[in-house]
């Protein structure tokens, strides 16, 4: 059985005062569950987020890295620097990402072999746009950024690798990809996965669904299945929205 695992995804949101705020009232609600909790914070958050979710069942995450250990690159950060205060996952090629600050599939794929290598656990998104999926192009866009941000790995590097189907059309928007279309597009990728890394591969592969996910319709989507939880942006700004997102089996 794969685990659900729910992560956060605070984008550009919360100093530091307001992320120890927040896991000081979501870890009392969160302490039973079963389900992975995750919260991928920005990274002046990260050093207290860590500190503070010591204690708890809360891992911490950033929300990218780069592929370099370090050299003359102003402004990013490294694998190794996320890797050294203790970060446990990284979101690697978030939409936004894609499409502001130039990531492609080639710089997802470089990314994602040094975070594996690092020991870090990360989280691949990889979504189609409202035109993409207007024109039936989903299946392509979404096997086909599959495909090259696992290029080159191994089959025990795959299964390390946390796949995030988010449909760009149902990010911040309030629209949701309907549960039925989120799964079947979630399968397209299992099997683009099974297809080159075989059937044990593919069925042990977490792949969450991302885009308007909250506490209304995550029990619906993540009972589907092949959904493995979600990465949740807007609703993962509030601890008591989000403890009942991750709460979503009690
Ligand atoms: P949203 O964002 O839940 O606010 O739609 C999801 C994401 O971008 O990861």
């Amino acid at each position: 059985m794969r685990k659900k695992v729910i992560a956060g995804n605070w984008k550009m949101n919360k100093v530091p005062n307001e992320a120890i705020e927040f896991i000081s009232e979501l870890a009392p609600l969160v302490k039973d569950t079963e389900n992975e909790v995750v919260l991928c914070v920005p990274y002046t958050d990260l050093f207290y987020s860590l500190l503070h979710a010591q204690d708890t069942n809360i891992k911490i995450g950033a929300q990218n890295m780069h592929y370099e250990e370090k050299g003359a690159y102003t402004g990013e950060v490294s694998g190794e620097m996320l890797k050294s205060i203790g970060v446990e996952y990284v979101i690697i090629g978030h939409s936004e990402r894609r499409a502001y600050y130039g990531e492609t599939d080639e710089t997802v794929n470089k990314k994602l072999k040094k975070a594996l290598s690092l020991g870090l656990k990360p989280i691949v998104c990889v979504g189609e746009s409202l035109n993409q999926r207007e024109s039936g192009e989903a299946k392509e866009v979404v096997t086909t950024q599959t495909r090259l941000a696992l290029e080159g790995l191994k089959n025990d590097e795959v299964e390390k690798t946390i796949i995030a189907y988010e449909p760009i059309w149902a990010i911040g928007t309030g629209k949701t990809a309907t549960k039925e279309d989120a799964n079947e597009t979630i399968k397209w990728i299992r099997e683009e996965i099974e297809k080159i890394y075989g059937k044990d591969v593919a069925e042990s592969v977490i792949i969450q669904y991302g885009g308007s996910v909250k506490s209304g319709n995550a029990k619906d989507l993540f009972e589907m299945s092949d959904i493995d939880g979600g990465l949740v942006g807007g609703a993962s700004l509030d601890a008591q929205e989000f403890a009942k997102i991750v709460n979503y089996d009690k």
